[in-house]
């Protein structure tokens, strides 16, 4: 697994344990979706804009268009086990935090999703106040 996670996330003041549950789950379906061997890759960094981006890319089987367009549906899952509440707690948590989720993918590729993160309007005024 590569972390590059820079100091841009700690201008986020978020639900650490919301934010905590919805990037496990990243990290878990990433897992689930490689075979030994993959890579797991979780970056951060700071648009000029303030806003965060955070990466969580891997090299696994990827998904098709139809399975695609269906992972932010409730209960939506193609895990024998799986309960298909992932992604939509992913969006749901980062979408009350006024942010975003991509996700890119394609059959034997891999997944990239991206979250876009507005910063913390206070830390932001407390910082400029020190510059
Ligand atoms: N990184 C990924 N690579 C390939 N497929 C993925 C990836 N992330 C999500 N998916 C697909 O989207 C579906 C829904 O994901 P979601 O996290 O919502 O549920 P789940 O992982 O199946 O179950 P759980 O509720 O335990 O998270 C998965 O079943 C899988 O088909
Ligand atoms: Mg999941």
């Amino acid at each position: 697994m590569i972390a590059d996670l820079g100091d841009a996330v700690g201008a986020l003041a978020l639900d650490a344990r919301e934010l905590h549950k919805a990037f496990l789950n990243l990290v878990v379906n990433a897992i689930d979706a490689m075979e030994p061997g993959g890579t797991l890759t979780v970056r951060s960094r700071r648009g000029e804009d303030g806003k965060v981006e955070i990466l969580v890319e891997d090299t696994g089987c990827g998904m098709d268009e139809e399975t695609r367009a269906h992972i932010f549906e409730l209960f939506f899952t193609t895990k024998p086990s799986g309960t298909g509440l992932g992604m939509s707690i992913v969006r749901s948590a980062m979408e009350r935090h006024g942010g975003q989720v991509e996700v890119d993918s394609a059959p034997g590729r891999g997944t990239r999703v991206r979250v876009v993160l507005p910063p913390d309007e206070r830390r932001r005024r407390t910082l400029s106040s020190f510059e």
